[in-house]
C-alpha cells in the first residue's frame, strides 16, 4: 500500500509541498494521520474494486483531507485540553479551507474531502460535540420525537450527511474516524476493535463491510509512516536534511 502512496506523492509536486507543510505544522501528527487515512481509503477502494483513477482521486483526497488546518493557528490545533467555542469554530473551517486549496488542482478530490467530517463524529478530546453540523434546532426536535422514528430519522440524516450516494466520501469519513480511534494520542488510548466497529457502524449502519475491512487491516494501516524526507530522497535530492527552525514573528 505504501509503495502506491509513495509513487503518488513523488509524482505530484503539489502533494510533496502540502504534505511537507503538514509535517512541519504540528510535529508530524496531522501528516501521519493523513498518511494512515490514505492507507485506509486505498485499502477499501481495492476491496470494492473502484477503477484505478478513482482510487487515486480518493487517495489524494485522503492525503490532503486535513490540509485546511494549515489555515488554523497551530497553537489552537496543538492546544492541550479542550477548545473554547471560538477555537472550535475556527477548527471547523478546515474542510472548507482544504476544499478551496485542493480544488485548484483537483476538483474531484476537493469535493470528496470537503465533507470528511459530515458524519456527526468528533474526537473524544472535544467532548463529542457534533462536527461540523452543530444544529440546535434539530437537537430540540429530536427530544420530541418517539424513540424509533427518531432513530430512523437520525440514520436517514446521517446517510444524507455522508452522501450515501457518494460512497467515496463515506469511505474517507470512516477511514478518518477509524484512524482517530485506532491511534493512541496523548489524551486517549487506542480503542479496541470491538469498540471501533460499534462506533463505525453507529455512524454508517449500511456499510458494515467498510468497518470490517478497516479493522481487519488495522495492523498494516497503523504501521509507522515514512517521513517526507524519506519519500523525497528516494526519487531526487530536492529536499535536504537540514532541520527546520520556525522563526517567530515572521
Ligand atoms: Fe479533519
Ligand atoms: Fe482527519
Amino acid at each position: 500500500m505504501d509503495a502506491v502512496l509513495r509513487a503518488l506523492v513523488r509524482s505530484d509536486p503539489v502533494l510533496l509541498v502540502l504534505l511537507r507543510g503538514l509535517e512541519l505544522y504540528d510535529g508530524g501528527e496531522t501528516y501521519g494521520h493523513s498518511w494512515r487515512v490514505a492507507r485506509g481509503v486505498l485499502h477499501v477502494a481495492r476491496q470494492v474494486g473502484w477503477p484505478t483513477s478513482e482510487q487515486m482521486t480518493l487517495t489524494r483526497a485522503a492525503l490532503l483531507h486535513d490540509v485546511g488546518k494549515l489555515f488554523v493557528y497551530r497553537k489552537i490545533v496543538t492546544k492541550p485540553g479542550g477548545f473554547t467555542e471560538e477555537e472550535f469554530a475556527e477548527i471547523r473551517q478546515h474542510p472548507r479551507f482544504g476544499f478551496e486549496m485542493v480544488r485548484m488542482v483537483d476538483e474531484a478530490a476537493g469535493r470528496i474531502l470537503v465533507a470528511h467530517h459530515d458524519c456527526g463524529w468528533h474526537p473524544p478530546q472535544q467532548s463529542r460535540r457534533k462536527y461540523p453540523r452543530s444544529d440546535e434546532r434539530r437537537r430540540n426536535e429530536r427530544r420530541t420525537i418517539p424513540r424509533r422514528p427518531r432513530q430512523e430519522r437520525r440514520d436517514r440524516d446521517r446517510r444524507q450527511d455522508l452522501g450515501i450516494h457518494d460512497p467515496q466520501r463515506l469511505t474517507l469519513a470512516l477511514a478518518d474516524i477509524f484512524d482517530a480511534l485506532a491511534s493512541q494520542r496523548w489524551y486517549k488510548r487506542a480503542w479496541a476493535d470491538t469498540a471501533i466497529r460499534a462506533e463505525l457502524i453507529e455512524r454508517a449502519p449500511v456499510l458494515t463491510e467498510v468497518a470490517d475491512w478497516l479493522i481487519a487491516a488495522r495492523a498494516v494501516l497503523q504501521e509507522s509512516v515514512p517521513t517526507m524526507h524519506e519519500i523525497a530522497r528516494a526519487s531526487s535530492a530536492m529536499m535536504g536534511d537540514a532541520p527546520f527552525h520556525p522563526v517567530n514573528g515572521c
